[in-house]
C-alpha cells in the first residue's frame, strides 16, 4: 500500500475525542498514512480572526484528503463579541469552515450514507439503506445575505414591495452544479446497484433555483433509462420518509434541503452517532462525522465515534482501499449487532474509547490490534 498523505483537522469540542477513536481503527486496520495535523475551529477565529487559517488550506492542497472532526460556530454577533479585543473592529465576520472547505476546494458532493445496522436498538424502521447526495457548493450556502435590503435592490420591483427592514438570503442554483449533483447520485445507483434515485425539491414555489434543478435532473435522468426515476417535493419527502423510509434509495437534492433531509435520514438509522459524510470533488474529499462539536460533553468520552470511525471507512474506500474499507464496516456492525459495548445514546455506559478498542479488536485482517 502506498503511504497516503492525509490532513488531520480534529477542530474543537468532541472533534479531537472521536478523531482519537477514528485513528485508533485506521492504525488496527493496517491503513497507513502519514496524518498532518491542521488547525481549524473556534479558537482560530477568536484568536486569528479566521476559523479556516490560510496554513490550513495549503496544507489541504499538499495532501490526498482529509478528515475533520467537529467545529463550534456561533450566532454572528456572539462570534464577534468572542474575537481578541484587537481583532473586534475590523469587521470580521465568521463563516462555517466546513461550509468554505466545501465551497473553495468544490467539494461539490456530499454524500451521507443512513444504514440501519442490525442490532442497533435506535433503528426507527429495520433494514433501511438510504444515501443522500446533497448538493455542497451553491443554494442557500453562498453567503449572499443582507441584514438589510441594500438600496440598489430596491429598484427592483419585486423587491421594492419588502418592508426596508427585511432580511435577505440569496440562494443560487446553476445548471452546471445541479447536473453533476444529480450525474453523482445515477452514478452511484448504477455501481451499488441500486434501483431508484429520488430528486427532492420545492419547484412549484422556488420556480427559478429548484425550476433548474428539476429541470437539469430530468437531463440527466433520462441517460440512465436502468434506474427508475422519481421526484418529489421537500414538504411532501419528509413526511414519506417517516412513514414509508423503506420506499426510498438514493435521494439526491440541493444544499439546504440536503441539509435538513440528511439529518431527518440519520435519526431514522439512530441518530447523529452513525451519520457520516464525505464532502468529494474531483481530486480531493473531506471526510467528517456529520454531527457538531456538542461543547457540553467535550472532554469527557461520551459521545458515539461510530459516526466518526464509519468516516474513516468512507475515506480509505474512496482512496481505493476497498478491503481495509470493508474491514471497518464489518467491524463496526459487528460490535453494533453484539451490543456489548454501547455509547449512552444506545442505553449503555461506554466511553467513545472503549467503542473504538471493540472495533479494532473485531477486525478481520488487523496486522496489529492496539
Ligand atoms: C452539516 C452541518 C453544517 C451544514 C453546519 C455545521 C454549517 O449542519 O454538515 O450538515 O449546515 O452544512
Ligand atoms: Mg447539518
Amino acid at each position: 500500500m502506498r503511504k497516503y498523505r492525509v490532513a488531520w483537522l480534529p477542530g474543537d469540542g468532541v472533534g479531537p475525542e472521536v478523531c482519537r477513536a477514528a485513528r485508533l481503527v485506521l492504525d488496527a486496520a493496517g491503513f497507513e498514512a502519514e496524518y498532518l495535523h491542521g488547525d481549524i475551529g473556534w479558537e482560530f477565529w477568536q484568536k486569528e480572526g479566521d476559523a479556516l487559517p490560510q496554513r490550513t488550506l495549503d496544507l489541504l492542497r499538499s495532501t490526498d484528503c482529509a478528515f475533520f472532526g467537529a467545529i463550534t460556530s456561533k450566532p454572528a454577533k456572539e462570534a464577534v463579541r468572542e474575537l481578541a479585543p484587537e481583532l473586534r473592529d475590523k469587521g470580521l465576520s465568521y463563516r462555517s469552515p466546513i461550509v468554505r472547505m466545501r465551497q473553495l476546494l468544490d467539494l461539490y458532493i456530499c454524500l451521507r450514507p443512513c444504514r440501519a445496522f442490525p442490532g442497533n436498538p435506535l433503528n426507527y424502521r429495520e433494514n433501511l439503506d438510504l444515501v443522500v447526495f446533497r448538493e455542497n457548493t451553491e443554494g442557500m450556502y453562498i453567503g449572499v445575505e443582507f441584514p438589510k435590503i441594500p438600496e440598489s435592490f430596491r429598484a427592483e420591483p419585486s423587491m421594492a414591495r419588502l418592508p426596508a427592514d427585511a432580511a435577505i438570503s440569496i440562494r443560487s442554483v446553476t445548471p452546471g452544479a445541479s447536473r453533476r449533483i444529480v450525474e453523482a447520485a445515477f452514478e452511484y445507483a448504477v455501481k451499488h446497484g441500486r434501483s431508484k434515485v429520488t430528486a427532492v425539491h420545492k419547484a412549484n414555489v422556488l420556480r427559478a433555483t429548484d425550476g433548474v434543478f428539476l429541470e437539469a435532473a430530468k437531463e440527466v435522468a433520462v441517460r440512465y433509462p436502468q434506474i427508475e426515476f422519481d421526484t418529489a417535493n421537500v414538504d411532501a419527502m419528509g413526511m414519506w420518509l417517516i412513514k414509508n423510509p423503506q420506499n426510498y434509495g438514493v435521494i439526491v437534492t440541493t444544499n439546504l434541503f440536503g441539509d435538513i433531509l440528511s439529518d431527518l435520514c440519520a435519526q431514522l438509522i439512530g441518530g447523529m452517532g452513525f451519520a457520516y459524510s464525505g464532502n468529494i470533488g474531483e481530486k480531493y474529499a473531506v471526510f467528517e462525522p456529520t454531527h457538531g462539536s456538542a461543547p457540553k460533553y467535550t472532554g469527557l468520552d461520551k459521545v458515539n465515534p461510530l459516526a466518526s470511525i464509519l468516516a474513516a471507512k468512507m475515506m480509505v474506500e474512496w482512496l481505493g482501499e476497498k478491503e481495509i474499507a470493508a474491514d471497518i464496516d464489518q467491524a463496526v456492525a459487528a460490535v453494533i449487532e453484539r451490543g456489548a459495548v454501547r455509547t449512552y445514546d444506545m442505553g449503555g455506559s461506554a466511553r467513545g474509547m472503549e467503542i473504538a478498542r471493540a472495533v479494532a479488536a473485531s477486525l478481520r485482517f488487523a496486522p496489529v490490534v492496539r
